[in-house]
């Protein structure tokens, strides 16, 4: 009788066991991950050590929609596209430019906000022009579109049908480019002379700006007067098209009620006081 009583005891418990292993199991189902690089105000910044910002708003409301429990995973800026196309995380919303060569590793959603490169300098420099940085030390996000336009125009490309090498605004000048984690770490970094300037999109580019006394940022134009259009969007595995439906919808529809202007208004001034 006892041990009866024991093993039926026993068994009741084991059957609980497994229910919460279930359970547990099922809402690992329901949980959207994202990816982002919480160095990126007012898109995405660390507030209390969680990232917060537009982007993450942009994510939470995706989540809400698809009735999942958001999951952010904050990790370097140039590691998230190639967690997006193995399928590490659901979605890259960390104020991505979309390229043609980015666009061949994910899919892009509709655009959300746009932008230009900024240069970041000390207040008395006298630059204007992209030329004007010949011979200086640029400091950049590693791999951002900044750090791409500036390396580019440092080597020089190559044009893709003669494999002639075109050559870069800012060849042969001895300006160099310092690839930092952060467009912070940079600033540091130019507030100490280590470089000269730092390049990065236009809001990040002010909100650092803005923290230093001696700081001033100005659009990134060529001499030429043209500039460098961004467009920003949420990157999703490719052929996710169910994802990739609902991420539009989604963000259609905060565009339409004026969402995303207001949280990019409420965080600039957030991530400004800082
Ligand atoms: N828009 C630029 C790019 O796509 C910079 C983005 C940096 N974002 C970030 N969260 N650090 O390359």
């Amino acid at each position: 009788m006892k041990t009866r009583k024991i093993i039926s005891v026993l068994l009741v418990v084991a059957l609980m066991m497994s229910a919460l292993v279930l359970t547990s199991c099922e809402k690992e189902e329901d949980v959207l991950t994202v990816y982002t690089n919480a160095e990126f105000p007012p898109f995405e910044y660390l507030a209390d050590n969680k990232p917060v910002g537009v982007d993450m708003q942009i994510a939470q409301a995706i989540a809400d929609e698809l009735g999942k429990k958001l999951v952010i995973k904050n990790v370097k800026f140039d590691t998230i596209l190639s967690s997006i196309s193995s399928g590490k995380g659901d979605l890259g919303i960390a104020g991505i430019t979309v390229t043609p060569e980015r666009a061949e590793s994910v899919d892009f959603s509709v655009n959300y906000a746009t932008s230009t490169q900024y240069i970041v300098m000390k207040k008395d420099a006298e630059i204007k022009t992209i030329e004007d940085l010949a011979g200086l030390k640029i400091g950049v996000q590693l791999g951002t579109t900044g750090d791409f336009i500036i390396s580019d125009e440092i080597s020089g490309t190559e044009d893709e049908e003669t494999g002639e090498h075109i050559k870069g605004v800012l060849e042969g000048t001895g300006a160099t480019v310092t690839q930092y984690n952060s467009a912070a770490d940079a600033a540091v970094n130019m507030d100490s002379g280590k470089v000269d300037v730092v390049v990065i999109d236009m809001l990040p580019a002010e909100i650092v700006a803005g923290q230093y006394d001696n700081f001033k940022a100005i659009e990134l134009v060529y001499a030429d007067g043209s500039k460098t259009d961004e467009s920003y969007a949420v990157a999703v595995k490719k052929g996710n098209k169910e994802l990739l439906d609902t991420v539009n919808k989604v963000i259609n529809r905060l565009i339409e009620e004026g969402k995303i202007d207001k949280w990019v208004v409420e965080h600039t001034t957030q991530s400004s006081k800082g």
